[in-house]
């Protein structure tokens, strides 16, 4: 299936990217919260960047979610939602 591809993205700590998501789910906001909650970046560091990227990613993706909590962003009907959003509402529509 598509969305089961598993990135390793840390080598020294063998952390899957899915891993690091949900640290970043569950609270963690810097690089070294990432680091402290699984282990991700602690060795040699070149992971860290990445991290930074997911990092990234995540904010853009709660931003994208107004305010909706976080264990509810992370069901695939609001990747839907999100989308939705973005788009022009209806001719006429716009006040
Ligand atoms: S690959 Fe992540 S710390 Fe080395």
């Amino acid at each position: 299936m598509p969305g089961d591809v598993r990135i390793l993205l840390c080598q020294c700590s063998s952390i899957f990217e899915h891993e690091v998501r949900a640290c970043i789910r569950k609270g963690a906001r810097t690089v070294d919260e990432v680091a402290e909650a699984c282990d991700a970046g602690t060795g040699c560091g070149s992971c860290r960047g990445t991290i930074e990227t997911v990092l990234d990613e995540e904010a853009q993706r709660r931003r994208k979610g107004d305010g909706l909590p976080d264990a509810l962003l992370q069901l695939p009907l609001f990747d839907l939602i999100g989308k939705k959003r973005q788009r022009p509402g209806p001719r006429g529509a716009s006040g």
